[in-house]
């Protein structure tokens, strides 16, 4: 069964450059469908549509032309685990809020099994983490509180916009690891937007290729990687496995370890 269907969707933005005014197609009619339990990345250069795309699945923006039906029960982790947590709210409240404010539960009380079973999911325990505040915790425990805060709702579709993009190299193995769990599961379907294709391939089913607001190649994530068609998917490609080898390269070399984003 579908979670999400975006029918030739677009959404211009207008920008004033002195006397003229340029229009941009930021998401030029793009259709994809992403049944139950699938995992779907996209990848594109920067500006190539891919935030804009969420925005309008989120209902954030209203498509120009199109549509795009979704499933309600929709769960969203961001860029930024800086600022996606009240700097108040102590982790486990922050956890319990969605289920709460969706009237799922009546109190914070009756939240808590909910909580110690997602903090637990993504490896936090509630007796270590529950009392404390956002500013207490390194950026990837912020993070997982974040994956945290949007599966407790049991969501059958989570966005991901580039959850790892603002982590060290190390960290992000660890959120890697948690969505791969989530992807494994097949309980929730997802879309994870990355620059990161070695993450992509080894998590999604599919992945799609982003350009300049249209989905220019779609394919398995093996084939992708294995044999890219568009001179875009080449680059995304070539970049990655450069970035993969010059790691190797100058820096384990002599440790002889592998990079962890690409472990599990
Ligand atoms: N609110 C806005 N007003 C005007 N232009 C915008 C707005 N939001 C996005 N754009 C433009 O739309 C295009 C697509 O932006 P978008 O943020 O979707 O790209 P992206 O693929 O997510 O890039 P990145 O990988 O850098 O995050 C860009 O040219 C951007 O400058
Ligand atoms: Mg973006």
């Amino acid at each position: 069964m579908s979670c999400l269907e975006v029918n030739q969707v677009s959404k211009e933005f207008y920008r004033n450059n002195g006397k003229t005014r340029e229009t941009i197609a930021a998401v030029d009619g793009v259709s994809f469908e992403l049944h139950e339990g699938e995992s779907l990345g996209i990848i594109g250069t920067s500006g190539s549509g891919k935030t804009t795309l969420l925005k309008l699945i989120l209902g954030l923006l209203k498509p120009d032309k199109g549509m795009v039906s979704r499933s309600e029960s929709l769960g969203f982790v961001g860029q930024d685990p800086y600022s996606s947590l009240c700097p108040t709210m102590s982790v486990e409240k922050a956890v319990a809020e969605p289920l709460i404010f969706l009237k799922r539960k009546k109190r914070f009380r009756d939240c808590l099994n909910d909580v110690d079973e997602v903090l637990s999911f993504v490896n936090l325990s509630r007796s270590v983490y529950g009392k404390r505040l956002p500013q207490e915790l390194s950026g990837g425990e912020r993070q997982r509180v974040g994956i945290a805060r949007a599966l407790i709702i049991k969501p059958t579709l989570l966005l991901l916009d580039e959850p790892t993009s603002m982590l060290d190299q190390e960290v992000k193995s660890e959120i890697a690891a948690v969505i791969n769990k989530i992807s494994k599961q097949k309980q929730t379907a997802f879309l994870m937007v990355t620059h990161d294709v070695l993450l992509a391939t080894q998590i999604c089913d599919r992945i799609m290729v982003m350009s300049k607001g249209k989905i220019i190649e779609e394919n398995s994530a093996a084939e992708i990687f294995e044999n890219p068609q568009k001179a875009v998917t080449q680059d995304l490609v070539n970049i990655n496995t450069n970035i993969r080898t010059y790691w190797e390269k100058h820096f384990l070399a002599d440790t002889n370890k592998p990079i962890s984003t690409t472990k599990f």
